[in-house]
């Protein structure tokens, strides 16, 4: 399919495959996008055009063996993009503020899918995590809404997990204590991370590979190098290997970061609580920590009213397929509701559920999701699915 042939398909049209532009597919969440795309066989049913800020002109991908897709097209190619009734981006922010614009004021009213943040507070924009808010996806689409814009990570990932907890009202308010993986902040950051296993490792090997060595003398070689500046820091400007981070994204007003302001803010849009009177107050600290690609977080939930345990459990398995309740054990924690546990996995594990002792009505709760899937590719893969009729 090319860009020229697309023209004829202008509006979604189930009995129809629909042509899409497809543009960042070979980043991390592109790459994570289009493995999710073949798994699920959402090539057989779409006409991809594929997009590229840097090659236009090369072979273009191919991920299902009946497509010949072509060559790349230009991504900056304003009239191109134009001419496609729908275009998912995973190219990221700097790509969406320089080209969303421009395809807008062309006229173009087709629909923009992007997993960057850049649209997300909109008042033009949805967040989509349709397992959570498929009314006002549909609504939004029968009502002119144009832009669909994956969420936060740590913010979907919680509400794929604990979204029945709050779409059935029971939340009063919330904090999220997060343990956020290095992927968060992108591949260098994941390389940065292990490498930085590595030169501790070094630093300490001959003492380790020695049972009898001091074990204050490993302290104090590691804790030299995390200080010395032996440890690469580019991405994470302090070392992380070791060590943990309580601190992500830019700083804001009111000594929050914007990835504790994206918690309240998105979960409440995501939510359809906009109006100042609905808003669920949320609040967040959020750690960078030396997990590789899923995200953590501890909750305190209070509810509006005193549920029982069974209820809870209920509500959330109820929600969605995907959530599912580990009970509060040691074992099954340890086993179930871990980063190496999830990674890779579509599930959203949530333990720790237990009231405390603040009284009945105050959930203490643990929820590990994978940040590539749910907390990126996936609400945007549906979304793109939904759009063009097939979901
Ligand atoms: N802001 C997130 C993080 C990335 O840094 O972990 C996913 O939205």
């Amino acid at each position: 399919m090319t860009v020229d042939d697309a023209q004829q398909f202008q509006h979604a049209d189930p009995a129809q495959n629909q042509t899409v532009g497809i543009v960042g597919w070979r980043g991390m969440v592109g790459s994570v996008l289009m493995q999710r795309m073949q798994e699920e066989g959402d090539f057989s049913k779409l006409n991809p055009v594929f997009f590229s800020t840097s090659s236009p002109g090369a072979p273009a991908p191919s991920f299902s063996s009946a497509e010949d897709n072509g060559v790349l097209q230009d991504a900056y190619d304003i009239q191109a993009l134009a001419k496609l009734p729908v275009i998912i981006t995973t190219q990221g922010g700097d790509y969406t503020k320089k080209v969303h614009p421009q395809l807008r004021e062309t006229g173009w009213d087709g629909i923009w899918i992007d997993a960057a943040s850049t649209l997300r507070m909109s008042a033009d924009s949805l967040i989509v995590l349709d397992p959570i808010n498929r009314p006002a996806i549909d609504a939004g689409l029968r009502d002119g809404i144009r832009d669909f814009i994956g969420g936060n990570c740590t913010v979907s990932c919680m509400l794929m997990g604990l979204g029945g907890l709050f779409t059935a009202g029971l939340i009063e308010w919330g904090t999220a204590m997060t343990y956020q993986a290095a992927s968060g902040g992108g591949a260098k950051h994941m390389r940065e991370l292990l490498s930085g296993f590595g030169t501790l490792h070094q630093s300490v090997a001959d003492e380790l590979a020695d049972p009898s060595s001091a074990i204050l003398e490993i302290d104090r070689k590691v804790l030299a190098s995390q200080r010395d500046g032996s440890m690469d820091t580019t991405e994470f400007e302090v070392p992380l290997a070791g060590s943990l981070i309580p601190w992500i994204d830019s700083e804001l007003d009111g000594g929050v970061s914007r990835e504790e302001w994206k918690g309240g803010a998105e979960t409440n849009k995501i939510l359809g609580r906009t109006a100042e009177s609905e808003r669920i107050p949320f609040d967040s600290i959020c750690v960078r920590i030396g997990a590789l690609r899923s995200h953590s977080q501890a909750l305190t939930l209070k509810l509006t009213r005193d549920v029982p345990l069974d209820e809870i459990t209920d509500l959330i398995e109820q929600s969605n397929p995907w959530s599912k309740v580990v009970p509060n054990t040691k074992e099954a924690t340890m086993q179930e509701l871990t980063p190496v546990a999830v990674s890779g996995d579509m599930t959203i594990p949530v333990g720790r559920l237990r009231k405390m002792q603040m009284g009945p009505e105050y959930l203490s709760a643990f929820t590990v999701g994978d940040q590539l899937l749910w907390g990126a590719a996936e609400p945007v893969r549906r979304m793109l699915m939904i759009a063009t009729g097939n979901l």
